[in-house]
């Protein structure tokens, strides 16, 4: 119609057109958007509000279709006394009076942004005892927790706990007592690095408790959003408001017309049993190195001038390898893998956030690395080692908080999910590395650390697996996560322990 009123105008012109409409239309949004920051405010009955900010939507996005990213964790626990439900119970009000986040609920204002605001009863919990399932089994219960049902976000909190029947074993002349406490958390609230934070701070709690001391409860400030506090690293200038929606436009319109195409290259040679990943279950696999053999493992890396995460990194590429295509000739091309993994940025927010924080301040970026099998594993980690170093050097971390400050949140994860569907995307893992960390070493507390796994649902989304890895008092513990639809457990289990062969054999020879 507008053609053929205007025989002159070029499509060329229609574009050009098309294209100002929608940057200005995304301009126009940013200004009023601006108008109403996310500051943090006081509700009339006093409690405590702010709007969520651009990451945390697009997390409440994703979890409101398929209730996943929650982060799951188990926390193992060793005494020579019992476990009182009592103090537990008391020490969990005393993390939520602690982290302003266990108490928050979501709401929506006047202008329909969702909000964090305080539960109307700031002491309410969701807490359980399952007295039919031995703190020894937590496997069963925790793979029930992964995919357990929605929190109601309207109400809260946005996270729950589930004490297992506590079981018992001689030892020596006393008994030890062994406790296994199951944690959801809503990924809006926290992130791994904060989990750690509150498990470290429950056992000290749980410890004061049981030797009758008072102790006071620090109650930690509530912080802005993420991208506020990033300011300077993530605000987006005007040209990007204009061009990063226009590209993730393109990318829906080439979505919608070109046929699709497998890309990951898991799928390409075991293709999966069913199409929409999305709607599967997630399984985990636990798996943990003695304390002989992670202290090998970062004495080995330290001498070899490449980070342990480097050397897991190139770990799992060889192992995938191996199991994608076994037979190692010098005449194949090189695989190309493309991963994910995860960076806390505290230490780069405004202010700096100390690791007590509890939050979501963890990033991911994406890494392709390009695998042989021939490679010397050293010089492989120490490859894998540099090209992390060097995006996070660049800043390349922060690129997809810059990106979802762009666009509209729904049709990015729209986007997301179609191309998911026929395994379009080639992300063959996500990796989150903690580092090392420690719990009451010195054992201060009668309840002793006995383990962690951890699991965030990453099965759900295109990764053949998940990786959650982390050293507590100088024990390696890795946690992979799977869907059976994806891959079956075996080849799960297989990629886990191939990958722990190759490093311990690393560390060896
Ligand atoms: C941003 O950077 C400027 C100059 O480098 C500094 O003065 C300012 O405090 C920073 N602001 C934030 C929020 O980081
Ligand atoms: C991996 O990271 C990139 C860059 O941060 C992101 O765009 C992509 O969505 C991530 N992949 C998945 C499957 O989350
Ligand atoms: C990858 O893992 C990290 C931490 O475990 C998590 O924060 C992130 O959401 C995961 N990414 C996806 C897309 O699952």
């Amino acid at each position: 119609m507008l053609i053929s009123l205007f025989p002159s105008i070029s499509p060329l012109v229609i574009c050009c057109s098309v294209v100002l409409a929608v940057g200005i239309a995304c301009l126009l949004r940013h200004v009023l958007m601006r108008e109403n920051e996310d500051e943090i405010s006081h509700t009339g009955t006093g409690k405590i509000s702010r709007r969520l900010g651009s990451f945390e939507r697009y997390f409440s996005i994703i979890a409101s279709g398929y209730s996943t990213c929650y982060l799951n964790t188990v926390l193992l626990l060793e005494s020579k006394v019992k476990l009182d439900p009592g103090h537990l119970k008391t020490a969990l009000l005393m993390l939520s009076e602690r982290f302003a986040l266990l108490r928050m609920r979501i709401t929506v204002d006047n202008v329909f942004q969702q909000c964090f605001e305080e539960m109307e009863d700031p002491q309410s919990l969701e807490f359980q005892t399952r007295m039919d399932i031995d703190s020894e089994n937590w496997m069963s219960a925790f793979n029930e927790h992964i995919n357990c049902a929605p929190f109601n976000t309207e109400k809260g909190p946005l996270w729950r706990v589930t004490l297992l029947r506590e079981t018992t074993e001689s030892e020596g002349e006393g008994i030890l007592y062994k406790n296994a406490l199951l944690f959801t958390f809503h990924h809006i609230i926290c992130d791994a690095r904060s989990v750690f934070e509150f498990k470290n701070k429950l056992l000290q709690f749980l410890g004061s408790l049981y030797n009758g001391k008072a102790m006071k409860v620090e109650t930690l400030a509530f912080r802005p959003t993420l991208e506020r506090m990033t300011l300077n690293l993530t605000k987006p200038n005007i040209l990007e408001r204009l061009l990063i929606p226009l590209l993730v436009g393109c990318s829906k319109l080439s979505a919608m017309i070109r046929k699709p195409k497998m890309a990951n290259l898991y799928l390409l040679k075991f293709p999966p049993n069913v199409r929409d990943s999305l709607a599967q279950t997630t399984h985990a696999i636990p798996r943990r190195l003695t304390k002989e053999q992670t202290m090998a493992l970062v004495s080995c890396c330290k001498a070899n001038g490449c980070t342990v995460h480097g050397a897991i990194t190139a770990a799992t590429h060889l192992a995938m390898k191996q199991i994608i295509e076994p037979e190692q000739t010098e005449q194949k091309p090189p695989l190309l893998f493309d991963s994910n993994y995860t960076v806390d940025i505290r230490q780069q927010c405004e202010p700096k956030l100390g690791r007590e924080e509890f939050g979501l301040y963890a990033m991911f970026d994406a890494l392709q690395i390009e695998v042989k099998g021939t490679e010397e594993f050293w010089d492989f980690s120490r490859t894998c080692t540099n090209k992390v170093h060097r995006k996070i050097d660049s800043g390349e971390h922060m690129n997809f908080l810059k990106l979802i400050q762009c666009v509209n949140l729904p049709s990015l994860w729209n986007l997301f999910c179609s191309e998911t569907k026929h395994g379009q995307r080639k992300e063959l893992f996500n990796l989150t590395n903690l580092g090392v960390l420690s719990i009451d070493q010195e054992g201060k507390s009668p309840y002793k650390f006995a383990g962690a796994y951890f699991a965030v649902q990453s099965a759900k989304f295109p990764f053949i697996t998940g990786n959650e890895i982390f050293t507590i008092n100088d024990q390696l513990y890795w946690t992979v996560e799977y869907s059976p639809e994806i891959i079956t457990r075996s080849r799960a289990q297989d990629f886990v322990d191939l990958s722990l062969r190759i490093l311990m054999d690393a560390c060896i020879s």
